[in-house]
């Protein structure tokens, strides 16, 4: 079988270079790359790719439509597949300027060269053309203890810099459907973990600051309630959207497991006492209460119930399993974990933890 071409952005990046893994491995399709390379984008998540002809990676910015046109023209991709983002919340609250930049003015410029690009396409190959949009639970706002899990008829409510450069970006997506017909998809999908997530987020800050000793640094009063997917389930759902989702819909993702912030650190201590017993005090000993993030959403809760009834996806993992794996991840992975802590890292954990006092 002949696969054909799509366009993956952000795919240096967590969730994207999973799924250049995971659809690489799913069929025969050749994937284009076009990644920034922010700080969160790193080369060594794609080291096991270096010699994989059906990978073809290209630096530069979704924001720079000539090179987007250019890449178009040239590989003319059957699908364009969107996680290029700014993703992490607390550099939102400290520079939000980068996340309007590329969350909306970067997906606005990339749809508009998906339009260009679709719309001189004809018969079968315009009518399989995708545009599959990655977006988040957070679009939604934050839900008190009883209220019901967020459904894709939620009415969107976002609260942080980064929730609401998502949630424009979605509506501008939403409207190339309803405006050009362009064949768009949406995935919102709730705290994803697992294997090369930079440890500027919870699960990768905790495990790597447990094994180094360093305080763990719990927001406020740690009650707040995440929904975790582990991320091979994600690039699955994806990849069922991206073959049977309909154009113009978007789709729930959710792990099913609710978990308060504080009992998902209790549970990467416990893992880590079982897998890389603490030579001196245990790793709980390192829970330290610091100040909240500021409009710190109390809960999110997904209903997956559409896409399970559409598209027969379910996730795979329990939170017990995929956090067991993501924990081996990491300790089998140190120099990854070197190669990514430089001095950026360095820099940002000064700043967002350096003025944090005790909660
Ligand atoms: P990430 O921060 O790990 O990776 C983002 C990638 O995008 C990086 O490789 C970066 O270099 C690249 N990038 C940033 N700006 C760019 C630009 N202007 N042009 C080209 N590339 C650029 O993010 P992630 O956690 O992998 O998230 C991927 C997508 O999924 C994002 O859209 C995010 O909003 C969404 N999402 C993430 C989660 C999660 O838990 N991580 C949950 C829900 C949704
Ligand atoms: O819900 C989906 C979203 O999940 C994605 O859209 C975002 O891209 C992704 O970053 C993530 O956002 P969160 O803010 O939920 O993830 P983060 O890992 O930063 O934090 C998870 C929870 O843990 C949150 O309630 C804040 C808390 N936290 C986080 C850090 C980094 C702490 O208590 N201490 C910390 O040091």
């Amino acid at each position: 079988m002949f696969g054909e071409t799509i366009l993956v952005t952000g795919g240096a990046g967590f969730i994207g270079c999973n799924f250049l893994r995971h659809w690489l491995k799913a069929g025969p399709d050749t994937i284009v790359n076009l990644d920034k390379l922010t700080y969160a984008g790193n080369f060594g998540n794609l080291t096991d790719l270096q010699n994989e002809s059906r990978h073809v990676f290209v630096r530069g910015d979704i924001c720079d439509s000539e090179l987007v046109d250019s890449i178009l023209e040239r590989y003319r991709p059957r699908a364009i597949v969107h996680f290029a983002a700014e993703s992490h919340v607390d550099r939102s609250i400290h520079g939000p300027e980068d996340f309007i930049q590329t969350n909306v003015v970067g997906t606005f410029r990339l749809l508009e060269s998906a339009r260009g690009y679709w719309s001189r396409l004809a018969g079968t190959d315009k009518d399989k053309f995708r545009f599959l949009h990655v977006s988040t639970d957070e679009v939604y706002g934050s839900l008190g203890p009883d209220d019901l899990a967020f459904a894709e008829t939620t009415p969107y409510s976002p609260n942080s810099p980064y929730s609401a450069s998502k949630a424009g970006s979605d509506h501008i997506v939403r409207a190339y459907f309803h405006t050009y017909g362009l064949p768009v998809l949406t995935t919102n999908c709730s705290n994803n973990y697992g294997p090369y997530q930079f440890p500027e987020k919870l699960i990768p800050l905790m495990v790597l600051n447990a094994l180094n000793g360093k305080p763990l640094p719990v927001y406020g009063d740690g009650q707040q309630i995440r929904d975790w997917l582990y991320v091979e389930d994600h690039c699955q759902a994806i990849g069922e959207v991206l073959k049977k989702g309909k154009p113009g819909q978007t789709y729930n993702v959710g792990g099913g497991a609710e978990c308060a912030n504080i009992d998902v650190v209790n549970t990467i201590c416990a893992t880590l006492e079982e897998l890389h017993p603490s030579a001196g005090q245990p790793y709980r000993s390192l829970i330290t209460h610091v100040t909240d993030r500021p409009g710190h959403d109390r809960r999110y809760a997904m209903d997956t119930r559409y896409i399970q009834r559409e598209l027969g996806w379910m996730p795979r993992e329990t939170f017990q399993t995929g956090l067991r794996k993501t924990v081996q991840w990491y300790l089998a992975n140190p120099e990854w974990t070197k190669s990514v802590t430089t001095g950026e890292y360095r820099n940002w954990v000064s700043t967002n933890y350096g003025a944090r006092g005790a909660a």
